[in-house]
């Protein structure tokens, strides 16, 4: 899809368009210092409540912080009763107080997204006045329930689950540790797939999931069940790790993939995408196959027992594909991905569009260095797209940013990426004490977490007439 910046067609004038850039950046950056001074998201004007109840705070809470914060899910506490929040209120006003929680790194004032979970000032300062009141509950009559929510799915109850053959032990000696995972699949027939969403058992240590999809065709494979369920990634010899998994094709063969199925990062969840879109189909033999697991350290020794929740769905109308730039990915960083020890350095790549496509969900990555990240696209009339930028970047928070309906590309269009790495003692979330050089490694080793990455990962659709029309949030 992507002429590579370096091919003959588009060299034109990307030396001087990118110093113009860079120097525009500067300036957004500095207007951008000024403009979250006074975050033009809320509306200060209209009066609060001067004593607020629960009756008040109950609906802020239930929409911005129970979908994590209930049982089976990341947040350390439960936030589902007027009981709950009362307990936890003075945590409750601090995290919102420095706008530590609800986690949203996006800024609102860029782009908007599906699901965004955000606080005015004005429901902060409501909070805070709850809270100072000591926390009352008002009219229990009148005031909401929590939402119902599924059970360990943020997208409702699954029509199967898939769990790891075995256990997963990891190894409490500080290390990174990846794995290669099979989980083999009988099902009665073939059929179709809407969303596959990996739940992580160890969410602390669980950093990074990457899995295809394996399609046996018709007679190619007696069965998938024996062989080992999982084995080390260590970066060699992958055809005998993949005889030993007994993935491959009974004749030796590799069967057929379809990547990037199923994916997990720090706070991610799947994106939701309306029926017409997405969806894989599942051959009655197959597996889901993870290339790679990635946990971050341990100090204790703990076993991994994540599942899957598999939706199913009609038959894939508009199969999504997915692009990445920067890391191995379609463009190369500039200047050299080296992050030098006491730097704060930014890193850009580009790439132009060849065909028109229809922009669903972004996905930005770093690690532990990021600081910010900044995302847009320039037409060939000069016009900017803006697609997302992260003020403050936080490892803990990487979600897939989904657009409430696609953002239509054009063939000729760039899209730029800037990502802001400080590699100083200044980092709170710096590894190396003191700082030292970072770089991004040859191969997948070079997602440890103490190593850095730079990637602009998108979802789209080939662009048809009316995409722009279409409501992502939609799901049936
Ligand atoms: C996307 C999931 C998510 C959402 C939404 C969320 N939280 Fe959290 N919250 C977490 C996780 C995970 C942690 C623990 C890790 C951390 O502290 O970063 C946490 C930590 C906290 C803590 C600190 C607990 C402690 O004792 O250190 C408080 C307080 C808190 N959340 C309150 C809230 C409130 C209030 C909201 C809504 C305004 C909210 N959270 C929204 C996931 C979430």
């Amino acid at each position: 899809m992507f002429k590579s910046k370096y091919s003959i067609t588009s060299l034109r004038g990307t030396k001087q368009s990118h110093i113009l850039l860079y120097i525009s950046f500067v300036i957004s950056l500095a207007f951008m210092f000024v403009s979250c001074q006074n975050s033009s998201n809320d509306n200060s004007q209209t009066t609060l409540k001067t004593n607020p109840t629960f009756e008040d705070i109950a609906p802020i809470i239930y929409k911005n912080c129970t979908p994590c914060h209930r049982a089976g899910e990341s947040g350390p506490f439960e936030l589902m009763t007027y009981t709950d929040a009362k307990k936890n209120a003075n945590k409750i006003k601090f995290v919102t107080q420095v706008r530590y929680m609800p986690p949203w790194p996006a800024d609102p004032n860029y782009t908007h997204f599906i699901g965004e979970r955000t606080l005015t000032s004005n429901e902060i300062e409501l909070i805070k006045r709850w809270v100072d009141s000591g926390a009352p509950q008002g009219d229990e009559a009148k005031t909401p329930k929590a939402p119902s929510l599924y059970y360990g799915s943020s997208l409702g109850k699954p029509d199967t689950v898939i769990w790891f053959n075995r256990a997963i032990p990891i190894e409490g000696n500080g290390d990174d540790h990846f794995f290669i995972v099979k989980i083999p699949m009988k099902l009665a027939k073939d059929t179709f797939v809407r969303y596959f969403e990996f739940v992580p058992d160890q969410r602390k240590l669980a950093h990074h999931i990457n899995g295809h999809l394996i399609n046996y065709e018709a007679g190619n494979k007696k069965e998938v069940q024996s062989g080992l369920s999982y084995a080390l990634d260590e970066y060699k010899d992958y055809k005998n790790v993949y005889a030993q998994l007994n993935i491959l094709n009974d004749d030796g063969t590799f069967p057929t993939l379809t990547p990037n199925t199923v994916y997990y990062l720090p706070g991610f969840t799947p994106p939701a995408y309306p029926k017409e879109i997405g969806g894989y189909q599942v051959n009655k033999t197959s597996a889901i196959f993870l290339k790679s697991i990635h946990y971050g350290p341990s100090n204790a020794d703990v076993l991994d027992s994540s599942h899957i929740n598999v939706f199913y769905g009609s038959k894939p109308k508009r199969p999504i594909r997915e692009t990445q730039l920067g890391t191995f990915g379609v463009s190369k960083i500039e200047p050299e991905f080296i992050l030098q020890a006491n730097q704060v350095q930014t890193f850009h790549t580009q790439a132009t569009l060849d065909a028109d496509i229809s922009l669903l969900s972004v996905n930005p990555h770093m690690h532990l260095l990021g600081k910010t990240f900044w995302a847009f696209a320039i037409k060939q009339n000069g016009d900017t797209i803006p697609l997302i930028k992260i003020n403050k970047w936080d490892f803990r928070w990487q979600y897939y940013y989904t657009y409430q309906h696609p953002i239509k590309i054009s063939a000729g269009t760039t899209i730029h990426v800037y990502g802001t790495f400080d590699n100083t003692a200044n980092n709170p979330f710096n590894p190396n004490r003191p700082p030292k050089q970072v770089v991004q490694g040859e191969s997948v080793k070079s997602m440890r977490t103490t190593q850095e990455m730079f990637q602009f990962i998108f979802s789209y659709l080939p662009y048809q007439n009316g995409d722009e029309q279409m409501d992502l949030s939609k799901h049936n």
